[in-house]
């Protein structure tokens, strides 16, 4: 199975322009030499063009954390994938549970803004994940069912589709979901992405996040359906981070 692992790191709202392209700085210049994962930064709107301008030419990528599903027009406060795209953004994080718990994001607004996305060219990466309540109530399969399928609907290029399953309450928390725990969720999404698409599910990148660490993250990249990490925290500070990337290297 060649799934070529991927380290993302969410910023979510923190550094600033020099902020960012210092801490891309650092990363760089600590990267280790050979196999590298894919590495991916997902900065705030606003820093994206200094975080491009500072990864360009390097091995990292560069992802906005919203996008928005019209080509332009009255959304205040919105981004366009053609303002992303001219600004250099190859991703677009879709539906993460901060901006499904505090913004109102739906499944219907995941689907609309992953489509978009993915029609302009960009690789979607779509969150998934239930709550603790849920988790509580035996409610994880179904949350996942469903907020997997909406977010899929009238998708068919998978080549531009990368899922992250993060439990809502591993997030910013500490605690991690067990690698078992984790597993047990990512090949029901496998099993998802297979009733849609058949063969083509086999090559889906499906990321963990959720209080990914560098001690947590060997266990978890050990797992058969984990192909990668979405990180909060722990990609902020460049030796975490790039201890992030070593493991996924090695794994
Ligand atoms: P965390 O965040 O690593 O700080 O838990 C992960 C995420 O929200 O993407």
């Amino acid at each position: 199975m060649s799934r070529r692992i991927l380290i993302a790191g969410n910023w979510k709202m923190n550094k600033t322009s020099a902020e960012g392209a210092t801490l891309v700085g650092e990363v760089l210049a600590g990267l280790p030499s050979g196999n590298l994962p894919e590495i991916l930064v997902f900065p705030p709107y606003l820093t994206i063009p200094a975080v491009v301008a500072a990864a360009k030419g390097s091995a990292i990528e560069v992802g906005a954390e919203n996008v928005h599903w019209a080509e332009s027009g009255a959304f205040t406060g919105e981004v366009s994938t053609a303002m992303l795209k001219d600004a250099g953004v190859t991703h677009a994080l879709v539906g993460h549970s901060e901006r499904r718990q505090y913004f109102g994001e739906t499944d219907e607004t995941v689907n609309k803004r992953a489509a978009a996305a993915i029609s302009a060219g960009l690789v979607a990466v779509i969150c998934v994940g239930e709550t603790l309540a849920e988790r509580e109530a035996g409610e994880t399969a179904s949350v996942i069912d469903r907020q997997t399928r909406k977010a899929l609907e009238g998708i068919s290029d998978t080549s531009r589709v990368v899922i992250a399953y993060e439990p809502v309450w591993a997030i910013g928390t500490g605690k991690t979901a067990t690698p078992d725990m984790a597993q047990e969720v990512h090949a029901q999404i496998r099993a998802i992405l297979k009733d849609l698409y058949g063969d083509a599910a086999d090559s889906i990148r499906i990321l963990y996040g959720g209080s990914m660490k560098p001690a947590n993250a060997p266990e978890l990249l050990a797992k058969p359906d984990i192909n990668g990490g979405l990180i909060g925290g722990a990609s902020l500070k460049a030796p975490d981070f790039l201890a992030l990337v070593k493991a996924g290297a090695e794994a």
